[in-house]
């Protein structure tokens, strides 16, 4: 592939399409916060803001970051429709090069993937981790592989299990819980419509309060 940056690359495929996801919040992200009581969320590469607006109407005040422009005007659209633009902070920033000030309740990485091995993933997991608060959630959803419809896709792109996500978070001993760390399935639809089954992986844990 031509060397671009993430902006140029995720801008263009936005542009490509009126839409690129569905629309509807990541199953796992709603399973996993739908218990949790409503506080401060920050969604890193949050794309066309589905989860950041799910969450924006259960309550949450969400920092929603993305490096598209493209994605996060149209998320802002989504979130104004929605009538919760109020509660969301929409940021565009590469998060190889900085990250969004504070800590927060949850802090959620919803396929923080990008083709190519520019993106820096596992530090920019470590600054989520600290970005969690006292008794707050880090939840990192994943693919586990490529499509299931494009086998050959991203060959040059590690995807790492919910294992090998949490020995890179290098975390201290005794301070955090692991609620959650392993495979699901999901049911997604092929670009020429297929409807077949993709391997995600899912990592949720706990900073224990001070
Ligand atoms: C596979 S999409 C996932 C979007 C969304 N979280 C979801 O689950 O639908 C990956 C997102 O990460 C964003 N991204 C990629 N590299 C990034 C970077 N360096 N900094 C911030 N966002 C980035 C992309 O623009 C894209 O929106």
């Amino acid at each position: 592939m031509e060397h671009t940056t993430d902006r140029e690359f995720w801008d263009a495929r936005y542009s490509e399409h009126e839409r690129v996801w569905s629309g509807e919040p990541n199953a796992v992200l709603v399973e996993e916060a739908a218990g949790l009581e409503p506080g401060t969320a920050l969604d890193l590469g949050c794309g066309e803001g589905a989860d950041a607006v799910w969450l924006a109407r259960r309550g949450w005040r969400v920092t929603a970051v993305d490096v598209s422009g493209v994605a996060l005007e149209r998320a802002a659209r989504h979130a104004e429709a929605a009538g919760v633009g109020d509660r969301i902070d929409w940021q565009r920033r590469d998060l190889g090069t900085s990250f969004p000030e504070g800590t927060y309740d949850l802090v959620s990485a919803a396929f923080l993937h990008s083709p190519g091995e520019g993106l820096p993933r596992e530090r920019i997991l470590r600054d989520a981790a600290a970005a969690v608060a006292p008794g707050g959630v880090l939840l990192v959803i994943g693919h586990a592989g490529p499509p299931p419809w494009d086998p050959d896709a991203h060959p040059d792109a590690h995807l790492p299990t919910a294992e090998e996500v949490l020995k890179s978070l290098e975390l201290p001993e005794g301070e955090w819980d692991v609620l959650r760390m392993g495979e699901h399935e999901r049911v997604q639809t092929a670009p020429d419509g297929r409807v077949m089954t993709r391997t995600d992986n899912a990592l949720k844990l706990r900073r224990r309060p001070s």
